[in-house]
């Protein structure tokens, strides 16, 4: 009988507990997501509140939160959670709500800032913001510098080719902007839910499109969790019908192309 060369040695507590904590991947095959987008919005907090518990994460970084972060301070409190709420622009974090902790700095610039804290957050995420970058592979490049051993990072993005984010993306600016205006006054600049340009750099559902890129930022553990559908049609009855039709469809082929959001997740080696 042949005997396996390799090396057996006793796991040290440490050794013990990256083993038990697994992989992204394997996490969320224990989630079981749905592959409607509803799914992405109604558990992303739940999600990233169980990631950091099964990876034992405390120090949270929100990309991008500006006036409106998931977390309130009393949330942080009950949760445990030592958060702090980065965005470029000083006019939005002038708005983050009082008593939260905020870090100006550009998720996809040169890290030069003084807000800036390398190595020292457990867990960055973001919602609705990687199609606002301009740079999205420096941006996954920062995530990589600024999370701590065994940080995790979670990117919850609109993707192409969607057909909403595609036209979206294609239309020019002053169209796209009155079309979101008409179907959600709220969005006007001087409202509470201002529209942000968006370029969708890397803004995509598909493991095999986002991988190299986010090995080239250090990344080997990552997992894209696809997402079809949303409520952009939900005023337009026949729309809404064919909208929702093809995505049933996408989401049974698997078909990655045309997803609508993803969960774009990576964890740094410990
Ligand atoms: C559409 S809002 C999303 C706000 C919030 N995350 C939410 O889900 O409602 C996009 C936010 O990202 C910020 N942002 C855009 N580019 C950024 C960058 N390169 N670094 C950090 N924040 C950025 C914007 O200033 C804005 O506050």
């Amino acid at each position: 009988m042949s005997m396996a060369l390799t090396e057996r040695r006793p796991l040290r507590s440490q050794d013990a507990a990256a083993v038990d904590r697994g992989s992204i991947e394997s996490f969320f095959a224990g989630l079981q997501p749905d592959w409607h987008s509803n799914w992405a919005w109604d558990h992303y907090e739940a999600t990233i509140l169980a990631l950091m518990h099964q990876f034992g994460l405390r120090r949270l970084c929100e990309i991008g939160g500006g006036r409106d972060p998931l977390f309130t301070v009393e949330d942080a409190r009950r949760h445990g959670l030592d958060l702090i709420v980065n965005d470029i622009d000083a006019g939005e974090l002038a708005l983050t709500p009082k008593g939260l902790r905020t870090a100006r700095f550009d998720i996809a610039g040169d890290l030069s800032e003084p807000d800036v804290a390398r190595g020292g957050y457990d867990m960055m995420i973001s919602r609705m913001v990687f199609e606002h970058v301009h740079d999205v592979e420096r941006a996954w490049a920062n995530i990589h510098a600024l999370l701590a051993p065994g940080g995790i990072g979670l990117a919850f993005m609109p993707t192409l080719w969607a057909p909403v984010f595609a036209l979206n993306h294609i239309l020019p600016k002053a169209a796209s902007r009155a079309i979101m205006h008409a179907l959600f006054p709220a969005r006007r600049q001087d409202g509470d839910d201002p529209v942000f340009p968006a370029f969708y750099d890397q803004c995509r559902g598909s493991r095999a499109a986002l991988e190299p890129m986010l090995q080239r930022a250090g990344f080997r553990d990552v997992h894209v969790q696809p997402f079809w559908g949303s409520g952009y049609f939900e005023r337009m009855p026949g729309l809404r019908g064919l909208d929702a039709a093809f995505n049933k469809l996408a989401a049974k082929a698997d078909w990655r192309l045309v997803t609508t959001y993803a969960y774009v997740v990576v964890r740094k080696e410990r």
